[in-house]
């Protein structure tokens, strides 16, 4: 069954072709990042015109690049929750257009939901497994049972993972989008120059163990009172005035790794699961990759990543989901909405 998927959640217009969930025909993701940069952020409404110019040249790519006519796709598959409301809407009008005008089986899906299966993509999974969505929008970790089926165990209180590289980036004068860019620094310093703070859940007062969780907000305060000399009021200095900027790279992004790791292999010894799968933009993390391998190994358990271009955010993941869907006998009526909450 040949699905075509379209993502439009956030900065991102994406378009794939994918058979049988996991032959990745096609896969084209056009990146709004240079309209947002001189912001610093995504601006909703620019992200919804974006997607608007660019959605159908992507999809015809999509189907170029797959060697595949309309008439011979199965199915649609597009992201219809979370995300910025205006960017999802184009993306759902344009797939309820087509499967209207091809008479073609559509499935709406969750884009949290697409990012853990990316992680079975390309190794099939056959046990359940620990997954953690970790990208610039979230940061949680599930108890993944089967494709589109996973049960939330913890959340972030404050900030996503990938928001906190996004801002230390900007603190730092790399630009946006931060990530990447941290990570690279972080290339040239050291990890223990800086003691960062690691969040701990505490147990309740009555006993019991600790609730899993994340908190990036007191480790983004403390990278900014680092930067500022501990004086709450003083400016937060030039880029260039920075000295230890790989220092404080490295020493911000071993926290966060950290707290990743650690959080997702209590999860995975609590639900005795010996598969973690890892997905989301901060997937990509080289650090967290190498980190997270090394200890769920010691631990006698196995971190699944998916391959870089299919952590961050595409179509493939939401095809590949569709396909499960539509196979299971799932659709969609042409009055599906978006929403901005999962
Ligand atoms: O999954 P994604 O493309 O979009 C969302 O659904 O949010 O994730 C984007 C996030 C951004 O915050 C970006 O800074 C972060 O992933 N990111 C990274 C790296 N590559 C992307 N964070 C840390 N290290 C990286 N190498
Ligand atoms: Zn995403």
């Amino acid at each position: 069954m040949h699905v075509l998927g379209i993502e439009s959640s956030c900065d991102e217009t994406a378009a794939a072709v994918v058979t049988d969930g996991r032959e990745i025909r096609s896969s084209i993701v056009e990146s709004q990042v240079e309209e947002h940069a001189v912001f610093g952020g995504v601006v909703p409404e620019i992200a919804g015109r974006s997607h608007l110019a660019a959605i159908l040249g992507v999809v015809d790519r999509a189907l170029d690049d797959a060697g595949l006519e309309l008439a011979e796709i199965d199915g649609l598959a597009v992201t219809s929750r979370p995300g910025l409301i205006g960017s999802l809407l184009v993306g759902l009008s344009a797939a309820k257009a087509i499967a209207w005008a091809r008479d073609l089986p559509l499935v709406g899906i969750d884009h949290i939901q697409a990012h853990a299966y990316a992680a079975t993509m390309e190794t099939p999974l056959d046990e359940p497994a620990i997954a953690l969505v970790v990208s610039g929008g979230h940061t949680a970790l599930y108890d993944y049972s089967a494709p589109g089926e996973q049960r939330r165990l913890a959340t972030t209180l404050d900030d996503a993972a990938g928001e906190a590289f996004d801002k230390v980036a900007s603190m730092l004068g790399l630009g946006y989008p931060g990530g990447p860019r941290v990570a690279q620094l972080a290339e040239t310093g050291d990890p223990r120059a800086i003691a960062f703070p690691r969040y701990r859940p505490k147990p309740p007062v009555d006993g019991g163990v600790a609730p899993l969780g994340f908190s990036f907000s007191g480790l983004k305060t403390a990278v900014l009172y680092h930067l500022r000399g501990q004086d709450a009021l003083a400016p937060t200095p030039a880029p260039a005035d920075i000295a230890d900027a790989a220092d404080v790279a490295a020493s911000f992004q071993e926290a966060v790794v950290d707290s990743l790791v650690r959080m997702t292999l209590t999860a995975a010894e609590r639900e005795d699961r010996r598969v973690v799968l890892v997905a989301g933009g901060v997937a990509c993390n080289r650090r967290l990759r190498e980190k997270l391998a090394v200890a769920a190994r010691a631990a006698g358990r196995e971190a699944r990543f998916p391959s870089p271009a299919y952590c961050t955010d595409n179509a493939a993941m939401i095809a590949g989901l569709g396909y499960h869907r539509l196979a299971a006998g799932h659709r969609d009526a042409l009055d599906l909405d978006a929403s901005p909450r999962s």
